[in-house]
């Protein structure tokens, strides 16, 4: 299944077809591909190449583990990412190690990491879906998440199903829903907030 989009200007192939599913097939991820989509998380950039995040994993070659990891998140969520093969958690570090002072860019560079992970993903044919629905107290708890950290998104990451056959009425409008975007004069601006800059002088 694919979902085309309306892009204003031209995209990369990654960027345009990437979309987050809720259909997962409990197909298993090879051992490299799986360690090649953490080490494209390891390549993002940092400030100060801190590299604040941290990932914890759990695939359903681990039950008890990955058990633990899907009970952290909400119900809503939980009724289909625990049918991909992978479930994650990112963390990151919110002072820096170098000097102990707050990091403001912590979420943002996880977020970069988080994104660069996604579209490796993408690249090999497999699809992820990041989750602010799962409890980060419960995370912390479970997994002894040091206060230095904030949990900050779980990720489903899988291939996807061959069918909607496992989700109910309602997840199958969701995932046959087309995707959306405000355009961008909303988002891009030049010389004054509110004025557009497309394109771009
Ligand atoms: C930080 C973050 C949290 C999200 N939380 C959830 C969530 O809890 N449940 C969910 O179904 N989707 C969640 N999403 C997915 C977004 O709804 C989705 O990315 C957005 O609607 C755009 O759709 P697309 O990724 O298919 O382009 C989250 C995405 C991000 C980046």
């Amino acid at each position: 299944m694919q979902k085309p989009i309306e892009s204003s200007f031209p995209l990369t192939d990654l960027i345009r077809e990437r979309w987050s599913p809720l259909a997962f097939s409990e197909k298993r991820i090879s051992p490299e591909i799986l360690g090649s989509l953490f080490e494209a998380a390891r390549w993002a950039p940092s400030s100060f190449n801190e590299q604040p995040w941290v990932f914890l994993v759990a695939t359903q070659d681990q039950p008890e583990e990955f058990r633990r990891m899907a009970s952290c998140l909400v119900e809503a969520n939980r009724v289909w990412a625990q049918r991909a093969y992978c479930l994650a958690i990112s963390c990151t570090r919110l002072e820096f190690a170098r000097n102990g002072k707050p990091n403001r860019h912590a979420y943002h560079d996880v977020g970069l990491a988080t994104q660069n992970l996604i579209l490796q993903a993408e690249s090999q044919g497999i699809a992820c879906h990041p989750m602010a629905g799962f409890d980060p107290l419960a995370a912390r708890e479970l997994f002894q998440i040091p206060t230095t950290h904030d949990a900050v998104a779980a990720i489903a990451i899988g291939y996807m199903a061959e069918n909607l056959l496992g989700l109910d009425e309602a997840l199958k409008q969701r995932e046959l829903g087309p995707r959306v975007r405000k355009p961008l004069t909303d988002t891009v601006f030049t010389g004054t907030w509110g004025r557009f800059a497309g394109p771009f002088g």
